[in-house]
């Protein structure tokens, strides 16, 4: 098991990063009993292909980015990983430990930590994987963490991140997104105005959502030393961007 010191980790001395965990971290447990619920075909074929990104074999290590309820980390001890799921929200951590005894996955462990304060041991992991979380993390947050997981990745390890991935709106691409998505909500009627006024505030002002290109995040991966990196689009906006640490 990878050894997460994570418990009681230092506090970021980063104002912005502060507020973006605090922030987080209120928002997503008040979504537990939710969340789960949010169980859209979209979503499943991104975590799917998310699973499938994994060159997979009994006895792994895997560390979950923003677990939430244990969609991907669950999934991974049942196929034989080790698995560390870490998530800002204690109720989400409490959640997948809970499903995972049910299951009696014991190979599941929970770390309550902000993806930005994690510590774990150099070397100590075979796979750092994350499912629709890091978006919600500020721009330079996103690059100190690809850096830190190459850190703890042993030579060979796979770097995955499934996600919400496009720009500002500024490319015709980033507009094709948008417009696919507005109209899906549009479609749901009145909730669905509302989550359209909502997720455009959220998006615009960057305020918890704040997605990259997979260019960007590629190129995040590239710099921080990773090989091999591929991006590969699942639905609309989701998509796969995966690295891995060079062998020695
Ligand atoms: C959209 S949910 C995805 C949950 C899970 N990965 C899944 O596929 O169902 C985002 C999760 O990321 C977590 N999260 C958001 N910001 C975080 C941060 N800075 N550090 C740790 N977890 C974070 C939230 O608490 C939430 O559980």
């Amino acid at each position: 098991m990878a050894a997460a010191s994570a418990e009681s980790p230092p506090p970021s001395s980063r104002r912005g990063t502060r507020l973006a965990i605090a922030t987080q971290r209120r928002a997503w447990t008040r979504r537990v009993d939710t969340w789960d619920r949010h169980n859209d075909a979209g979503m499943a074929k991104v975590a799917a292909a998310a699973i499938e990104a994994v060159a997979l074999r009994p006895g792994l290590v895997c560390v979950d980015l923003g677990c939430g309820g244990g969609r991907l980390a669950l999934e991974l001890a049942r196929r034989g990983a080790t698995v560390v799921g870490v998530d800002v929200s204690a109720a989400m951590v409490e959640r997948m430990e809970s499903l995972a005894r049910t299951e009696g996955l014991e190979q599941v462990r929970g770390v309550v930590s902000p993806i930005e304060e994690l510590r774990l041991d150099p070397q100590s992991v075979d796979v750092v994987i994350s499912n629709y979380a890091l978006h919600h993390l500020l721009d330079a947050d996103k690059g100190r963490v690809v850096r830190a997981a190459y850190d703890w990745l042993r030579p060979g390890g796979q770097f995955i991140n499934a996600d919400m991935m496009l720009g500002r709106g500024t490319t015709a691409q980033d507009r094709q997104v948008i417009a696919s998505k507005v109209r899906v909500m549009a479609k749901k009627g009145l909730p669905g105005l509302w989550r359209i006024a909502k997720n455009a505030g959220r998006y615009l002002l960057r305020l918890r959502e704040r997605p990259i290109t997979p260019e960007a995040w590629s190129r995040l991966l590239v710099e921080a030393g990773f090989t091999e990196v591929t991006a590969t689009n699942v639905v609309a906006e989701a998509n796969v961007v995966r690295g891995v640490k060079p062998p020695h």
